[in-house]
């Protein structure tokens, strides 16, 4: 299953939703291929944010080679399911989308709330976006290993 998860800018929260997936799906032995992508082209090309890559270092991600990108009409070719971030990202990959058989859009948190963004926050917001982004890919990984 390819899973592709999506926010703003592609520095910040997708890159640890990214990781955070990628390493329990790995561990509940998945065959899954995570990756993220930008609804903005703010960043393209640069590494995660550094605050952000310190916080998911800290709990064992390491999203250092991780490079920014924004998202594509082939994503919707080449991926299963698109997670967004937040209802703001959901919407804007729901207007990419064409009618028909694409993948299943949905947001990242199975209980419907937004990762808010931290990137105009401190450190505390970094380690609340990656408290919800791990508690998210929990439900997410114990639902994929059921079905
Ligand atoms: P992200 O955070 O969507 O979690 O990567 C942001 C990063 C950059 C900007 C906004 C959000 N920006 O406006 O540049």
């Amino acid at each position: 299953m390819r899973i592709l998860c999506v926010c703003l800018g592609n520095i910040c929260r997708s890159p640890m939703a990214e990781g955070a997936l990628a390493r329990r799906g790995a561990e509940a032995g998945l065959e899954l291929a995570v990756d993220s992508a930008g609804t903005g082209a703010y960043h393209i090309g640069q590494p995660p944010d550094p605050r952000g890559l310190k916080a998911a270092l800290a709990r064992g991600y390491d999203n250092g080679r991780q490079r920014a990108r924004q998202i594509t009409p082939e994503d919707f070719k080449r991926f299963d399911l698109i997670l967004a971030m937040d209802r703001a990202n959901l919407a804007h990959l729901e207007r990419m989308a064409t009618a028909g058989n694409g993948p299943e859009l949905r947001l990242f948190d199975p209980e419907g709330r937004d990762i808010p963004d931290p990137y105009y926050g401190g450190p505390e917001d970094y380690e609340h976006a990656l408290d919800m982004v791990e508690a998210a890919a929990d439900t997410l990984i114990a639902e994929l290993a059921q079905s």
